[in-house]
């Protein structure tokens, strides 16, 4: 499903465009076929040092972000998506910069298969934080006077050397709300849910190898 919602995306792309590209074993896919088959970008922004990595052995030029500037195309999975774009995402832990370049482009093209279609965000995921090290502890503190509890995720380090806290038991009836209330802890540095730059358009891999499209916002 993933290599078939991958391929479909291609789509998307137009020939000689700086694209913005996520992270995860999804978008692994994807790199692939765009190398494969093309169109082929003329450059790609990274979300990660694993995806830099893969667009560099597929050959596909990467530059970074404030070179790039603004891009017309942004293509990521997730974790979760709900019937109104709004995700979470960071199960790989590079939140943060997705959500930068996510930030940064035109259309948001989320691909996933259809184990992430949720009816409300935090069904099934936790949602990730990434954390400055030192305010590990008040974070956890500050999220249990929340409702929720907040765990370490052992052994992981994010690509700017942060810690990973993943969260559940929250209220994600207003994922907006959310997202701007975890934001708002000293020492988080970004979280997993977006829900104010959430996905344009979703394309969904099925069992039967057909791939789906939601449009949102329309
Ligand atoms: C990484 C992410 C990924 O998009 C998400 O975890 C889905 O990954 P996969 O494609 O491996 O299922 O947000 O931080």
């Amino acid at each position: 499903m993933k290599a078939e919602v991958a391929r479909a995306a291609l789509e998307l792309v137009t020939e000689g465009c700086i694209i913005g590209i996520g992270s995860g074993s999804t978008v692994g896919h994807f790199v692939a076929a765009l190398a494969e088959f093309g169109p082929r970008p003329s450059a790609a922004v990274a979300a990660s040092r694993q995806t830099r990595r893969l667009l560099e052995g597929a050959g596909i030029p990467v530059v970074e972000l404030p070179v790039a500037g603004d891009l017309e195309l942004y293509v990521d999975s997730a974790d979760e998506i709900d019937a109104f774009g709004r995700m979470i995402k960071g199960g790989g832990g590079a939140l943060t910069m997705e959500k930068i370049v996510a930030s940064s482009a035109e259309r948001f093209a989320c691909i996933v298969d259809e184990s992430k279609l949720v009816i409300s965000l935090g069904e099934q995921a936790a949602v990730p934080l990434e954390v400055i090290p030192a305010a590990v502890k008040l974070v956890e503190r500050e999220l249990a006077a929340l409702g929720a509890i907040g765990w370490l995720r052992e052994g992981a380090i994010t690509d700017s050397g942060n810690a990973l806290v993943d969260v559940r038991g929250l209220d994600l009836s207003d994922p907006v709300a959310a997202e701007i209330a975890l934001d708002a802890i000293a020492g988080v540095v970004e979280c997993g849910i977006f829900a104010r730059r959430c996905a344009d358009v979703a394309y969904v891999g099925k069992p039967t190898g057909e791939v789906g499209i939601i449009e949102f916002g329309e």
